[in-house]
C-alpha cells in the first residue's frame, strides 16, 4: 500500500506535495528526496509518528533523528539557545547539507532525539523537501530512508527496495545531487565538533567560524566509540575491503587480490575511478566517479554499493581517495561500509 508519486524535482507539483503533507499531518510516513540522500519523514513534534520511523527502519531507539525545517526562523522554537556560530553558519550554509546540534527546547519530544537533551536541525535545499515541510506546517524528523545498516538510498528505486509496505508515500524526485549525508556539527560544547563529515566540508566551515574539530572517532586509525556511530553502517551484502595508500600501490594490491579471489572461483567487484578503471583486467569493475571531482564520487558511492549487491558479488575491493574536502565524507562512508576492513599500503 505504499504510494509512489513522481514529482518534478525543480518545480514540485503542489497537488502531489499536498497529498504527502496530508500524510505527515495525519501522523504517517513519507519518503522524500533531499540534496543529500532520500529521507524517511514524519512529524517531528508527534511522539508516535517519530516512533514509527524507528520501526520502519529497524533503527535502534537511541540513535537520534535530524529535524528538517523550511525556514531559518523555525529553528527558534526547537532550541533552547542559539550560539553566535549557529547564526553565522545558518546564514552561510542553509538551505544545504549542514546539520547543527543544539540544546533542545521542550517542544521536541525525546522520541525524536533518542532521549538526548540536544536536537539536530537542518534546512535542506531540495525544492521537494522544502515544499513538503512548508506544506505540512510542522518540522519533519527524517533519517535516511534505508533499512538500518544498508547503504543510504539516493534514488526512489533504492527507497522502494527497502521501504515498500513500510511507508505510506514515496515522493520520487529522481537521483540525489550530493549522494552522502549532511555534515553533523555539534555546537553545544566549547569548540564546534564534526560528528559526521558530509556535504559541507570541514574547510568550508573553518572559513567562516575558524577552528572546527573532528570527533575523536573520526581521527585516522580510529573506530568510532560514540553511541550513534557504533552500529554497522552503509553495508553492502558482500564483504568489502578498502585499500589505502599511493594510488599505484592500490591498483597493484587490488589486482593481486582480485586475481587470487577469482582463481578461488569468487565473483569480485572492484570500485575504481574514471582514471584507474582501465588498469584492472580481472573482476567486475565499476567507476564510482572522477578523482578530480569528489562530488561525482559522493553522488555515486551508495548506488555503486547497491549495484554490487544486485550483481551478487562475493567480495568488494575498493580504492580510496584523498581525505580533503568531500573526500573526508567519502572515506568515512567507505570505511564504515567495509566494517573498517582496511589495507593500508606505504
Ligand atoms: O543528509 C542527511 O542528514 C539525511 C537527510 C535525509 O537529511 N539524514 C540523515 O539522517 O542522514 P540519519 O538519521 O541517517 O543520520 C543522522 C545522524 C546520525 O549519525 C545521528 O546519530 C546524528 O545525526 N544525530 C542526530 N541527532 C543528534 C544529536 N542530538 N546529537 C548528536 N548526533 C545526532
Ligand atoms: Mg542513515
Amino acid at each position: 500500500e505504499t504510494k509512489l508519486i513522481k514529482v518534478n524535482p525543480k518545480e514540485p507539483d503542489l497537488e502531489c506535495i499536498k497529498i504527502a503533507a496530508g500524510v505527515i499531518r495525519a501522523g504517517g510516513l513519507v519518503a522524500f528526496p533531499t540534496e543529500t540522500v532520500y529521507g524517511l519523514g514524519a512529524n517531528a513534534l508527534d511522539e508516535d509518528a517519530a516512533r514509527k520511523i524507528y520501526s520502519a527502519k529497524n533503527r535502534p531507539q537511541d540513535n537520534p533523528l535530524i529535524v528538517h525545517i523550511s525556514s531559518h526562523k523555525e529553528v527558534e522554537g526547537l532550541v533552547r539557545n542559539m550560539p553566535p556560530e549557529a547564526r553565522i553558519l545558518m546564514e552561510r550554509f542553509w538551505p544545504g547539507p549542514l546539520t547543527l546540534v543544539l540544546e533542545k527546547s521542550n517542544k521536541v519530544p525525546y522520541s525524536t532525539t533518542g532521549g538526548l537533551d540536544t536536537v539536530a536541525v537542518r534546512m535542506p535545499r531540495h525544492p521537494v523537501a522544502l515544499a513538503l515541510i512548508k506544506e505540512s506546517g510542522v518540522p519533519i524528523a527524517a533519517p535516511s530512508a534505508n533499512i538500518s545498516g544498508k547503504p543510504s538510498p539516493t534514488t526512489a528505486e533504492d527507497v522502494y527496495e527497502d521501504m515498500a509496505g513500510r511507508v505510506d508515500v514515496i515522493l520520487d524526485g529522481g537521483p540525489c545531487e550530493v549522494g552522502v549525508e549532511s555534515t553533523v556539527l555539534d555546537l553545544t560544547g566549547d569548540v564546534p565538533v564534526i560528528l559526521r563529515p558530509g556535504g559541507i566540508t570541514r574547510e568550508e566551515l573553518e572559513e567562516v567560524i575558524g577552528r572546527v574539530e573532528l570527533d575523536a572517532g573520526l581521527l585516522p586509525g580510529q573506530k568510532p566509540k560514540s553511541p550513534g556511530q557504533k552500529y554497522r553502517h552503509y553495508s553492502p551484502k558482500a564483504p568489502m575491503i578498502v585499500v589505502e595508500g599511493p594510488i599505484k600501490a592500490q591498483i597493484k594490491k587490488i589486482s593481486e587480490m582480485a586475481k587470487k579471489l577469482s582463481v578461488e572461483g569468487k565473483k569480485v567487484g572492484i570500485m575504481a575511478t574514471a582514471q584507474t578503471r582501465m588498469y584492472y583486467k580481472i573482476g567486475y569493475v565499476i567507476s564510482v566517479g572522477d578523482r578530480n571531482a569528489p562530488l561525482t564520487i559522493s553522488a555515486n558511492l551508495f548506488s555503486v554499493l547497491r549495484k554490487f549487491d544486485r550483481m551478487g558479488v562475493d567480495q568488494i575491493l575498493a580504492e580510496s581517495i584523498p581525505e580533503s574536502g568531500l573526500g573526508l565524507a567519502v572515506m568515512n562512508r567507505l570505511r564504515k561500509a567495509a566494517g573498517y576492513n582496511i589495507i593500508k599500503l606505504e
